[in-house]
């Protein structure tokens, strides 16, 4: 089982003031920008919108996308549109290679451990810094605007990155949701599967407990044959389940639970999938009693599954292959995780409601070199970007919310005055960087006036650093 990915943003279009348009100018950039061997260069897929951004120096606001189709970052990070007028800002979304329609080599991007090797953290950011620089040699107007990084989850994470590495050429970033830490020894590997139990538990003991049961009553139902029938007729799946089915069905419904635990906002909103507000109590609702025998037991569990799959009505069965959008690149973020994204889960079904599972990295990198041919490398992530030891850089907000499993291998304690931890009460996976609605909790309302005023402030640092041209102290 892979570690969960990283799902990201969404919700419905409340407001359609903005379109994300396909910029004219399109980048050829190196294939490998750390080595001389691969010379090859490929296209790069980014959205502008300057409907705001009118004069010459105005800020730049840069996603740096993450793992999928950056028309569905653009559709989702309504933040972004709702504070472009007032700072008079252009925004761009840059998609990550490997991901939507940015491949390397076209077709043949994932075809083997040879042609994925460009697939990494560290050539994303190079494309970034590229394109940045690009943009502001090429768009009239923009070779003194100071560029904020905005992303969120593993976008949040590349924000992040990008202002630690490439301080010339962001002045700040805003890191939603990025779990930097999510890596080997710095967070327990218990911690996200513990975030998302409480989820749950907060809605009642019983609501959590039913959960950690439906394991072996999914174990003891599916030993007879009339039992998977039933289960499958239960959760109206689209194929039956057979007996080696079964490992990958509590997997799914694994997933299902981490789903909607990421994903609990406090409104309606279409997401990883059509939900209603505050899916996790209403998941619940299903969930109160956890002395039930097998069979309601699992009934119960099959209504809040069903809540989640079938939220429209327009579901005709279950897929235990599925679990949310299509717009995100599992395979690539699969083969991300099996390289240089090791992020070590475990569970021990005491202070979290699943089975226990202990995080086995050899066996994690046999199961990834079967797949790509590649193997993790567990401690290059901290070697590369610092680890907890990120104390010497400025300019970062890291905003979580408390519901958001990936919190536990966030930074939620602010360093210093420019390195900044804002932590949103009642908030799911990255809430701040969803359009405002009307339903928002005062916590994200909160930390989305205080984002707005760090960016304010790294961009008048610019523009003060400009000026200030005087030479200084030799
Ligand atoms: C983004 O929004 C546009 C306009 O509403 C829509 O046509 C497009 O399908 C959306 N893209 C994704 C990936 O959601
Ligand atoms: C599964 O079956 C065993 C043995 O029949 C029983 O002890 C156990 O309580 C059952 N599990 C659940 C969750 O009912
Ligand atoms: C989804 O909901 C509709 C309407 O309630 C229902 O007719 C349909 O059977 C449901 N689908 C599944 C898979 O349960």
């Amino acid at each position: 089982i892979p570690p969960p990915s990283l799902p990201l943003l969404g919700s419905t279009l409340t407001s359609l003031m903005f379109t994300c348009l396909l910029s004219s100018l399109i980048p050829l950039l190196q294939i490998d920008h750390f080595g001389f061997f691969e010379d090859g260069t490929f296209k790069q897929r980014y959205l502008v919108n300057d409907q705001h951004w009118h004069e010459e120096g105005n800020p730049i606001l840069f996603y740096t996308g993450n793992e999928g189709d950056i028309t569905w970052f653009c559709n989702n990070t309504g933040f972004m549109w709702d504070v472009a007028e007032e700072l008079g800002a252009m925004l761009v979304f840059a998609e990550h290679r490997y991901y939507g329609e940015s491949m390397p080599f076209g077709q043949d991007s994932y075809k083997d451990a040879k042609h994925l090797n460009y697939l990494t953290s560290e050539q994303a950011l190079a494309d970034f810094a590229v394109l940045i620089r690009e943009l502001k040699k090429t768009v009239p107007g923009a070779q003194d605007s100071p560029v904020v990084a905005i992303g969120g989850s593993y976008g949040g994470m590349l924000s992040a990155w990008m202002r630690m590495k490439y301080p010339n050429v962001v002045v700040g970033a805003l890191a939603a949701s990025a779990p930097i830490w999510q890596f080997t020894d710095m967070v327990p590997c218990s911690v996200f599967y513990k975030i998302v139990t409480e989820g749950f538990s907060r809605n009642g003991a019983d609501c959590s407990d039913s959960i950690r049961k439906s394991w072996s009553a999914v174990d003891n139902v599916s030993s007879t044959e009339g039992g998977l029938k039933w289960l499958s007729n239960e959760f109206s799946l689209c194929s039956p389940l057979e007996k080696e089915d079964v490992l990958v069905f509590k997997a799914w419904l694994q997933e299902t639970w981490v789903n909607l635990a990421m994903v609990n906002y406090p409104y309606e909103a279409n997401f990883l999938q059509p939900l209603p507000r505050w899916p996790v109590q209403v998941a619940c609702t299903y969930l109160q009693d956890s002395s039930l025998p097998d069979a309601p037991l699992l009934q119960g569990i099959s209504k809040a599954v069903k809540m989640y799959y079938n939220y429209t009505g327009n579901t005709q069965c279950l897929r235990i292959s599925e679990t949310a959008t299509g717009n995100l690149g599992y395979l690539g973020w699969y083969y991300q995780a099996c390289t240089e994204m090791v992020m070590p889960m475990c569970t021990d079904g005491v202070q979290d409601m699943f089975e226990p599972q202990s995080w086995d990295f050899e066996a994690f990198s046999e199961e990834c070199y079967g797949r790509f041919g590649a193997r993790p490398r567990a401690q290059w992530a901290g070697t590369v970007y610092g680890g907890k030891d990120i104390g010497s850089h400025s300019n970062i907000v890291f905003s979580n919310g408390n519901l958001d499993p990936w919190s536990g291998g966030g930074v939620t304690q602010s360093f210093s005055s420019n390195l900044v931890a804002v932590v949103i009460q009642d908030g799911a996976h990255h809430l701040d960087l969803r359009f405002n609605n009307n339903y928002d909790p005062s916590s994200v309302l909160k930390a989305r006036a205080l984002e707005l005023k760090y960016i304010k402030m790294w961009i008048e640092q610019h523009s003060l650093s400009n000026k200030a041209a005087a030479p200084c102290c030799l």
